[in-house]
């Protein structure tokens, strides 16, 4: 596997890989990876020939004031081994000088889509997301790129920012990946002291039930939210930034539980800030539970 520091031997690796004509695969990560991230890469599996890379950077501009940008986990050496385990081709590795030689003037922005969820309580954040996988793949050049389902909103932003600007890269989800309590896998569920991990299985339990709401017949979007909040608050779960129930494909409000939808939660156990969602196709027959928003 090449771990590759920099911009030219990243460049050096792909057109290595692409003149022996293989497709390039990128996985963009900020690193203390763990099976959801794993995940990724088993999706990106899936592209014939194709050669794995895995980005690790702990993205400084997607990060707001009082944020967890300087403890952020950064275990290198380990996530390199679990690359190298999982059969990845090469790891680009670049540093923040690397990445941001100066003063960052050129923005990428993806309006509306950003504004709503995350968008409210962490602005300027999905501008940092979507100017840095830009770059991830101006420098790149991946024939494909897999996001998780866990950031969903992340990854209807990208999709948008492929789209508008017309990037030449296949996007892919992989499924959110669960402990066995539910707790979706995040690096950030390392913060977590072992009452407050159990309290976190709560987020996925309020998902879980108002997938079931749906399923018994409810189609008011407020009264689903409703029963969210409360199932949170039950859990001993009080700081909710958001819950909402909303359109899977732009985010838009309901008026009425149908079609593709997207329940999405934030909330805060101790001072950690976890996110959550499960997306439902509603129809007349019933609510199936969809793996990815697309
Ligand atoms: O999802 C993440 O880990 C980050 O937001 C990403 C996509 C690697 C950009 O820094």
């Amino acid at each position: 596997m090449d771990v590759c520091p920099d911009i030219v031997s990243i460049r050096a690796f792909v057109s290595a890989a692409r003149g022996s004509g293989n497709p390039v695969v990128l996985v963009p990560t900020m690193g203390a990876l763990h099976d959801g991230h794993r995940a990724c890469v088993e999706a990106g599996r899936a592209v014939d020939g194709g050669r794995l890379v895995v980005s690790i950077f702990v993205n400084p501009t997607q990060f707001g004031a009082g944020e967890d940008l300087d403890q952020y986990p950064r275990p290198l050496e380990r996530d390199l081994e679990l690359c190298r385990a999982w059969g990845c081709a090469a790891v680009f590795t670049p540093s923040a000088a690397e990445m941001y030689p100066a003063p960052q003037r050129t923005w990428v922005t993806v309006e509306e889509l950003s504004v709503p969820l995350c968008g409210r309580s962490r602005p300027g954040h999905f501008r940092g997301v979507t100017t840095v996988v830009a770059k991830l793949f101006h420098i790149v050049g991946p024939d494909e790129a897999v996001f998780g389902q866990k950031d969903a909103q992340q990854a209807l932003v990208i999709r948008e920012m492929v789209r508008q600007l017309d990037m030449p890269v296949e996007l892919r989800l992989a499924p959110i990946e669960r402990d066995p309590d539910g707790l979706a896998l995040s690096s950030r569920n390392a913060y977590l002291d072992a009452s407050q991990r159990r309290r976190a299985a709560g987020i996925y339990r309020s998902l879980c039930g108002a997938r079931e709401k749906i399923r018994g017949g409810e189609r008011d979007p407020n009264a689903v939210v409703t029963a969210v909040a409360e199932e949170l608050a039950r859990g001993g779960i009080d700081d909710v930034e958001y819950a909402e129930l909303l359109a899977a494909d732009d985010l838009s409000p309901l008026g009425h539980v149908e079609g593709k939808v997207i329940l999405a939660v934030a909330a805060r156990v101790g001072t950690t800030r976890l996110i959550d969602n499960m997306v439902l196709n509603v129809t007349a027959a019933g609510a199936t539970e969809e793996p990815v928003l697309f």
